[in-house]
């Protein structure tokens, strides 16, 4: 597969502060990749420089274009859809409200359309809730609404920031598990920022660990998931 998104030897920090130190990795079309890391190790910087979110040199390429200079909504509508950390929905608004804050750059109105109807599919709960408060929903319906509002922009890649923080095992589960069918059924690549390693590695094909803004460790997810002394000094079970 082609590679859909390329960071090449990225470096980012906040401002004197340097953080990434030369991060390259890559993500194929329609793959989904992992990358993982200690707290503090860089990972929700790296989202940021893909979004524009912090500065950064080196160069990053998305779609065979380089996203330098560009900012933020250019690259959402590039089809870059970036779920952040705590998943960054308005709690003051309904989750219909939510939900419109992602299908509102859009101007194909029937596919939106069926597009809801997809969403709504994979989250019935969202759609017994559409009129409510997003304050109402639980952690995890919180995080399927930062999903189904990321959808709605209809990416080519979604970025995801520790979508398993904060939430019960088995909803955990639940969440993985509606990721995989649509990265499956829509071919959306997914890079996948996680601390939960074990759960990470079970969905991604590839993965990426990082240790203070260095990638220190990369290869097939199956490779680092057995291998025992990547296991022990990096993912920690
Ligand atoms: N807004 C910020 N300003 C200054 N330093 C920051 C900021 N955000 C993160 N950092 C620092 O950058 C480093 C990497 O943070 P981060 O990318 O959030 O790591 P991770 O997501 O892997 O936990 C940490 O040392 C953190 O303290
Ligand atoms: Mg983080």
């Amino acid at each position: 597969m082609p590679n859909l998104l390329e960071l090449k030897e990225v470096h980012a920090g906040y401002g004197p502060r340097s953080v990434l130190h030369g991060v390259s990795l890559s993500v194929p079309e329609g793959g989904i990749v992992s990358l993982l890391g200690a707290n503090g190790a860089g990972k929700t910087t790296t989202l940021r420089a893909i979004t524009a979110g912090v500065r950064w040199s080196g160069d990053i390429i998305f779609g065979g274009r380089s996203l330098r200079r560009l900012a933020t909504e250019e690259i959402v509508r590039a089809g870059i859809a970036h779920v952040p950390e705590g998943r960054g929905i308005c709690t003051e608004l309904t989750v219909d409200e939510n939900l419109k804050l992602g299908s509102h750059l859009r101007r194909d109105g029937a596919e939106v359309r069926k597009d809801y109807d997809r969403v709504f599919e994979y989250f019935p709960v969202l759609k017994e809730r559409r009129k409510l408060s997003a304050s109402t929903l639980s952690g995890g319906e919180q995080q399927m609404l930062a999903l189904a509002r990321a959808l709605l922009m209809k990416p080519k890649l979604m970025l995801l920031d520790e979508p398993s923080l904060g939430l019960a095992p088995l909803v955990v589960r639940a969440i993985f598990q509606i990721v995989k069918s649509i990265n499956q059924a829509s071919r959306v690549a997914v890079l996948l920022v996680e601390q939960n390693a074990r759960i990470a590695l079970e969905l991604s094909s590839s993965a990426y660990v990082l240790e203070v803004g260095r990638v220190a460790v990369s290869g097939a997810s199956a490779d680092l998931k057995d291998n025992e002394s990547v296991r022990r000094s990096y993912l920690g079970y």
